[in-house]
């Protein structure tokens, strides 16, 4: 137990929090949606910084560059500012051609998620593969149904897309009055109150003008005409009937997800969205882990004393700074520089002297942190992913999943004489988890496995930079994969797959395509075939 006045501090630091991932599509809205969240939290005056740049997407030091005056604490992994009331930590999930296994395992991190959906393309492809990790770690959900200023899909079949394409139950917490040119504002289903936007600015730089009304009085105003304004009564009328009235519970059970609509680049309805978020959305919770003796133990926030685990090891691409960085969470309790903590998995006491995050290019060093908070360690191959350190030792929060590659290689090095190094490195990267190594059942050859590209990428920049090996990859003709439970002796493979044992000695099976996977699982009703390992 920690002490009452120490304790009362996490307390009110963790409740503060909100850790959290915005997961969606490329070209759904996170980056307008991410800027939006600082213009709202008073932290730049104009939006636009980001997106304005000619042809260019936001990258880290775009953030980084845009707030290094403001004291935003950004970690190549998160950002952390505060919104009104609330601390918010908004953990990076970075997707495009940088979609890598790390983007899933940060989502291990987070206590809740925003789904991003472009109104007018629904539920897509890389939104589902983030939600089903959300699913699996029962991590809350949020939608925003973002882009209503542009033509779309009507909204009930956007609320019918997403309960079916994701299994789960859709609540409207607002609901749009009217879409594209005619979209202007949106009422709060809870109190019947209506909010009407009044644009300001070319491209949403600068907050919108909202003027409140009863739903009532919606009639009488000359902006909204009588077509659309017959839709959304008659919209209202039909979620009514279809019951599904909000609870908060079964949010945070992750059963239900609340439902909004808006548009991040004009600003209509992102503050009250915003609101809702830090309402809604929990604070750092208990965590579980196994104790040393196999029983299983609630990580409390508050009354435990610190403990965090490493979601993220990070290799510094710039060679003039070689060092990797750990990212870790904090589960529990009250960080401090220079604590002396125990390692569990090395058995061995560390001192945490050298906390940082990255504010434009320059480490900043970290005083303190709280639950929810990320801090990043310099990392002399101590750390690897899934690590747990904690002041009191004696437990491991559980370990991480593994996540369904969609690529795969056999590597090898250039020049057969630098076998030994290329072995060392590929150890040493594989413990770290730049890759997933397989073996085969049959033959011994080693087989590398990535959920994206970049993974292959940096493996074999780093097997050239740190261990002086070139290397050869040669692509398998394999898009999808599932971790088998059953006997692999009885499982009956379709054409063009491979059965595989994974580091952790359990089964896996690599398939040519969805269409293969599918028809495996209907021909081998006796096994199970698992996304996440
Ligand atoms: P991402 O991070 O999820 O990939 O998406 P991002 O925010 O970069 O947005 C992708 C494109 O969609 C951008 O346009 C952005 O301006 C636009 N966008 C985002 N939210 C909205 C919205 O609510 N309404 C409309 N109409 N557009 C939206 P772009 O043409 O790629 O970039 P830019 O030239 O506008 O900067």
């Amino acid at each position: 137990m920690i002490n009452t006045a120490l304790s009362a501090e996490v307390s009110t630091a963790a409740a503060r929090r909100r850790t959290f991932a915005i997961i969606s599509h490329p070209d759904a809205g996170k980056t307008t949606l991410t800027e939006k969240l600082l213009l709202y939290s008073g932290l730049i005056r104009t939006a636009g910084m980001v997106r304005g740049r000619k042809g260019g997407k936001a990258t880290a030091s775009d953030w980084m560059g845009m707030e290094q005056e403001r004291g935003i604490s950004i970690t190549a992994s998160a950002m952390q500012f505060p919104y009104k009331q609330a601390v918010i930590n908004l953990l990076d999930t970075p997707g495009h051609q940088d979609f890598s296994e790390d983007t899933y395992r940060t989502l291990t991190a987070a206590d809740s998620a925003i789904m991003v959906i472009d109104a007018a393309k629904g539920v897509e492809a890389q939104t589902r593969k983030l939600f089903a990790v959300c699913r699996l770690r029962r991590i809350p959900v949020l939608t925003l149904i973002n882009k209503m200023d542009v033509p779309g899909r009507p909204p009930l079949d956007l609320m019918t897309e997403v309960e079916q394409a994701l299994n789960i139950h859709a609540s409207a917490i607002n609901w749009p009055i009217g879409s594209g040119d005619e979209f202007i504002g949106i009422v709060n289903r809870a109190d019947s109150q209506v909010e009407l936007f009044q644009r300001t600015t070319h491209g949403g730089a600068t907050k919108v003008e909202v003027r409140t009304m009863p739903l009532a009085a919606l009639a009488q105003s000359e902006r909204v005409s009588p077509d659309v304004l017959a839709q959304v009564q008659h919209d209202l009328e039909l979620l009514e009937i279809a019951g599904n009235p909000f609870s908060r519970e079964a949010f945070l059970q992750g059963e239900v997800t609340p439902v909004f609509f808006a548009s991040a680049l004009t600003n209509f309805g992102i503050e009250s969205f915003l609101d809702a978020f830090v309402r809604l959305a929990p604070s750092p919770g208990a965590r579980l882990a196994d104790r040393d003796d196999g029983s299983e133990l609630s990580v409390d926030p508050v009354t435990m004393p610190f403990s965090a685990y490493v979601f993220k090891l990070q290799a510094n691409m710039n060679p003039k700074h070689r060092d990797s960085t750990a990212f870790l969470r904090v589960c529990s309790g009250r960080f401090e520089r220079d604590m002396v903590v125990k390692h569990h998995r090395l058995d061995k006491e560390i001192r945490l002297s050298r906390p940082h995050s990255l504010v434009a290019q320059e480490r900043s060093t970290v005083e303190e942190a709280f639950p929810g908070d990320i801090i990043g360690i310099i990392n002399p191959g101590l750390f690897a992913i899934g690590d747990t350190i904690s002041t009191t030792g004696g437990f491991n929060f559980k370990p991480l999943p593994q996540f369904q590659p969609e690529i795969f290689a056999h590597i090898r090095p250039s020049d057969v004489g630098k076998r030994k190094s290329f072995d060392k490195g590929m150890w040493q990267m594989t413990q770290e988890g730049t890759v997933q190594l397989m073996r085969s059942l049959y033959a011994q050859d080693p087989l590398i496995a990535a959920v994206g590209r970049l993974q292959f990428d940096v493996l074999q920049y780093r097997l050239r930079e740190e261990y002086r090996v070139e290397t050869v990859l040669d692509a398998l003709p394999f898009t999808c994969s599932a971790w088998l439970d059953g006997d692999p002796m009885t499982f009956k493979a379709p054409s063009a797959s491979m059965i595989l044992k994974d580091q952790r000695d359990r089964v896996v099976v690599l398939f040519s395509d969805q269409l293969m996977k599918t028809i495996a699982r209907d021909r081998n009703p006796g096994h199970t075939l698992r996304d996440m390992g």
